[in-house]
């Protein structure tokens, strides 16, 4: 059988990426390319998206674009399999953009939570600029140009996911069957979700100083797991201890495995028996911590080696993502030509149309 799948995600260029992403979203993308249950699979640099709310700076964007390739890189994602890209690079996404924009209200924008939001966080309510407002289209035309069935991204994307799928919707009622309705793939660990930051605060943001990154070392790795939020109510060993909204309880839920416990720490089968102790009393922080920090040091080892490696030859990503990006755009193209042809802007590609005319003209004449 053929396979169909088209997976794409991308991630904005504006910090190196931590491990909320890792769980989130990097993980399983590397999952699904060793897989290789798909016909395609493309991962991108979404640095015009970065620039609608860094419009003034545009070095921070350019600088973390090669953080994240160097972090796509080293998570284990292979550009032979993979079509890694830029996003800017890519003008028929600009092109879709513009036709997507007469299928969107501007109430239905308003509507969109994430927007809302991120709006608010910005401290946008005066002056929004309008690329950013309309970015969900934008990435409608991200998804769409290349056909994607399958958009592996964290949950905080799902009303992206939803207003593009409403435009591809109503373009193809509109147009006809062109283009292909996306699906969201969500992390099937709930942990995975949206893990907070080492402070425990709901998300990791570089302005909080509560990421642990990819790219950090070992040693500075140490230092925020051995400060991370855990049970201010734990304050004896003996002391009963909470793991509801306990930082290092929602890591382990999102990295720990059976197997660790074998390997570091045989007082405990599982995860289950480590929490009933926790919550029972005896069981200090720091055991707890340090077993947090063995388990994260041996997914993150690997990651840091290859991306010493890879940072040995910058020029060369920089031409592994050339070549993305020229195979995206004939991607892209190809999907271009069948909207035109859809909307009837394809003017000259098409005899019939010409011979038409001429016709009509000519007949209207006689
Ligand atoms: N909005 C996504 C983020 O903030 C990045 C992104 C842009 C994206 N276009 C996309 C993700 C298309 C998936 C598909 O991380």
């Amino acid at each position: 059988m053929t396979k169909s799948k088209v997976i794409l995600t991308g991630d904005r260029p504006t910090g190196r990426l931590h491990i909320g992403h890792y769980v989130g979203s990097l993980r399983r993308r590397v999952e699904l390319q060793n897989a290789g249950d798909y016909a395609k699979m493309f991962v991108f640099i979404a640095d015009a998206q970065a620039l609608t709310d860094n419009m003034e700076n545009p070095e921070k964007v350019r600088q973390n674009v090669i953080e994240v390739a160097l972090d796509y890189l080293a998570c284990g994602l292979d550009p032979e399999r993979v079509t890694l890209f830029i996003q800017s690079q890519i003008p028929e996404l600009c092109e879709l953009s513009f036709y997507f924009m007469d299928l969107v209200s501007v109430s239905r924008l308003q509507r969109n939570p994430t927007v809302k939001t991120e709006i608010q966080m910005r401290g946008f309510e005066q002056s929004i600029p309008v690329g950013f407002f309309t970015y969900p289209i934008s990435q409608a035309a991200d998804i769409t140009a290349f056909r994607a069935t399958t958009v592996p991204v964290g949950e905080d994307q799902k009303p992206m996911i939803e207003q593009a799928t409403e435009i591809v919707r109503r373009f193809n009622y509109i147009y006809g069957p062109t283009l292909v309705e996306p699906e969201i793939m969500l992390p099937d660990n709930s942990a995975c979700l949206r893990l907070p930051g080492t402070d425990g605060k709901a998300k990791m943001s570089k302005s909080l100083g509560n990421c642990i990154y990819l790219s950090e070392t070992a040693e500075e790795m140490h230092k925020k797991v051995m400060s991370m939020y855990t049970d201010p109510t734990h304050l004896a060993v003996s002391d009963p201890g909470h793991i509801e909204g306990n930082t290092v309880f929602t890591y382990l839920d999102a990295f720990c495995r059976p197997e660790h416990f074998a390997e570091y720490w045989p007082d405990y089968a599982n995860l289950d028996e480590l929490k009933a102790h926790y919550q029972r009393g005896g069981l200090g922080d720091v055991k707890c911590k340090k077993f947090l920090e063995k388990i994260l040091n041996e997914e993150l080892e690997p990651i840091r080696q290859r991306r010493l490696e890879y940072q040995k030859d910058i020029p060369a990503i920089y031409e592994m993502l050339r070549k993305g990006c020229e195979a995206a755009r004939a991607v892209a193209a190809e999907t271009l030509d069948d909207v035109r042809r859809a909307m009837k802007i394809n003017y000259f590609d098409d005899a019939d149309l010409i011979a038409e005319q001429a016709k009509r003209f000519n007949a209207s004449q006689n």
